[in-house]
């Protein structure tokens, strides 16, 4: 897989994705990841690429210009163009999962009040939100979205784990509590039922916990 990330803060969005499993994804050779700065194909002399809203309004948009030449530079004809926007869809596993399928992910990330409209219409396959918040700019959203991807490409998380299992569970349950050694840590233990080595009432527990999990911290989950 390959990933282009076109924003104003290249190494904003690269930090992120220098370490740890995602760095030994791409040294393994499962994904090439590269940052391009806008400005680079901004036409104006001092490197600018926005500019104030038509019909007024607040803040500055990226305009058309850079935008277009990016993709047309980068852009082959197996791309999918993604835009990072608090005004996109939201992004959950199951989008993760897809993109993970993809052999090049484009991405463009908004910057100021967001990018001129014809980029969209144009250009753009998803406009995709990792949140209902604002951040500055999509340059950390971009490498969000790329962490959750690269992490399901096959191999990258080793033997140790299988993101395989993640795609049979359940989306609308969070996981269940989870203990390591000390059994005894400060007076508090762990559970009995994890010590019993009864796999069936183990299995049980779990299910009941993260039951009680979901319904304490994402409500929402149960209702959908
Ligand atoms: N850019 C700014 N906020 C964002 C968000 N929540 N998701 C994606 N891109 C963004």
């Amino acid at each position: 897989m390959r990933i282009d990330i076109v924003t104003l803060f290249p190494e904003v969005a690269l930090a992120p994705l220098s370490d740890s499993i995602i760095q030994r994804a791409r040294a393994a050779g499962l994904v090439t990841v590269e940052g391009h700065q806008l400005r680079d194909w901004s036409e104006d002399k001092h490197r600018r690429v926005d500019d104030s809203p038509c019909g007024g309004g607040q803040g500055m948009l990226l305009q058309a210009g850079p935008l277009f030449a990016a993709v047309e530079a980068l852009k082959r004809d197996d791309t999918r163009v993604l835009l990072m926007t608090p005004q996109g869809r939201p992004f959950k596993q199951a989008l993760a999962q897809e993109l993970a399928q993809e052999s090049h992910l484009l991405i463009l990330c908004g910057h100021y009040e967001g990018v001129d409209q014809r980029v969209i219409d144009a250009l753009v396959d998803d406009e995709i939100s990792i949140g209902d918040y604002v951040l500055t700019n999509g340059a950390l959203a971009a490498a969000v979205l790329s962490d959750a991807v690269i992490r399901l490409l096959p191999g990258a998380l080793g033997d140790e784990r299988s993101p395989v299992d993640e795609s049979f569970s359940d989306p609308n349950l969070l996981e269940a509590p989870a203990y390591t050694r000390p059994i005894d840590f400060r007076g508090m233990k762990v559970p009995e039922v994890l010590l019993s080595g009864h796999h069936g009432k183990i299995s049980a527990w779990k299910s009941t916990q993260a039951e009680a999990r979901t319904r304490k911290n994402r409500p929402d989950l149960r209702a959908e």
